[in-house]
């Protein structure tokens, strides 16, 4: 008979309140002791030097107009930090901008009327918090509101708000932008590691899975003692970021050491997922990165995960396993389940795909 005894116990999800609601109780001096880091956990420095995160623009990258230059810089870019920004991605200011806007305007809203979109508690999708699962958690200093935007056929409508009353059709422009975008990027990627163009597209499915993220993070009076976002990687393929355009926050190891990202309003921050980094054996890391909270001005951020269809079995190119680069990781599929399992074990998800 298999072993059982490494399943999880049966995880209870425990009922919090949202960041914004215990703020709206009176003003917080103090953070409530669930959010505060326990010892061993170096409080967040906001006089860290910035990361020089290249900027790759995406006409470079399309057939036509190949630049083998740009393609050197994208390579380098992956092979070193695990991210990069693009621009000339065919999204204009504007449109950044009114998802930026519909972000702030749904948090900005009155507690009840967020609260028609709560997450029910053995979900991931929808308003609030995220899952927690033990008293001894030291929470993230978040709010967020996790949607499903493709393939449209999986979308859940009743968590999607209707108002500000843009913001459905905002999320289904931008994430419809973003499938055209993802795909110019998938295969600059596998072009600029000489790997067959399709490889990345064709491991990320036909479904085109994007998981979108949006996320607050409101000011709080000990921002030294609180995280937005604890350290982690994300589970995706690739994971696309749309910063604040005024309030800096997200910060990336790199050398073991903690740099700022930049912001750059009218780009888009690509950040590799482990799924890269298996299959590809580990040539291109995906990066930790954190989010540190600000003492004064929220930051808000949209987060949109592409995730391969849970069917397909991800593992090591055979073209990047060689004597040099022995093979690091198994043949897996739905990372993203072993990823949350592991994440709530505290350990580092991408451990359990090694070999
Ligand atoms: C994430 C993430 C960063 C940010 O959602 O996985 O890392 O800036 N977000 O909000
Ligand atoms: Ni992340």
């Amino acid at each position: 008979m298999a072993d059982q005894s490494s399943t999880p116990a049966k995880v209870e999800f425990l009922a919090t309140k949202t960041v914004q609601e215990q703020l709206t109780e009176g003003e917080l001096l103090v953070p409530p002791p669930e959010y505060i880091l326990k010892d061993g956990i170096p409080c967040p420095n906001a006089s860290l030097e910035l990361m020089d995160v290249p900027i790759i623009d995406l006409g470079l990258l399309i057939p036509s107009s190949i630049s083998v230059e740009e393609l050197d810089k994208l390579r380098s870019a992956l092979t070193t930090r695990g991210c990069f920004q693009v621009i000339n991605h065919g999204m204009t200011l504007e449109f950044l901008d009114k998802a930026r806007e519909i972000t702030k305007q749904f948090f900005a809203m009155p507690v009840e009327e967020k609260q028609k979109y709560l997450r029910p508690v053995d979900d991931f999708e929808g308003y609030g918090n995220d899952m927690v699962v033990s008293e001894q958690e030291t929470l993230d200093w978040t709010d967020r509101l996790y949607l499903t935007a493709y393939p449209p056929d999986q979308r859940k409508l009743k968590l999607w708000p209707e108002n500000p009353k843009s913001f459905r059709d905002t999320l289904d422009q931008y994430t419809s932008k973003l499938q055209v975008i993802t795909e110019t990027v998938l295969k600059g990627m596998a072009r600029s590691l000489n790997l067959e163009e399709d490889c990345f597209v064709n491991m990320y499915g036909e479904q085109r899975k994007m998981d979108a993220r949006f996320n607050l993070y409101p000011p709080c009076s000990r921002p030294d003692c609180v995280l937005g976002f604890k350290p982690h990687s994300d589970s995706s393929i690739i994971t696309i970021i749309l910063q604040d355009k005024e309030v800096e926050g997200l910060q990336f190891m790199k050398d073991d050491q903690w740099f700022r990202a930049p912001i750059v309003p009218e780009g888009l921050l690509i950040v590799v997922g482990d799924q890269i980094e298996i299959l590809t054996n580990g040539l291109v890391k995906s990066p930790v990165h954190k989010v540190v909270i600000n003492g004064e001005k929220e930051r808000i951020s949209v987060a949109v995960f592409c995730v391969p269809d849970s069917e397909t079995e991800i593992e090591p190119f055979e073209s990047l396993i060689n004597e040099s680069r022995p093979r690091l990781y198994k043949k897996l599929k739905n990372y993203v389940e072993i990823y949350f399992e592991h994440f709530l074990q505290g350990r580092r998800p991408i451990e359990a795909a090694l070999i």
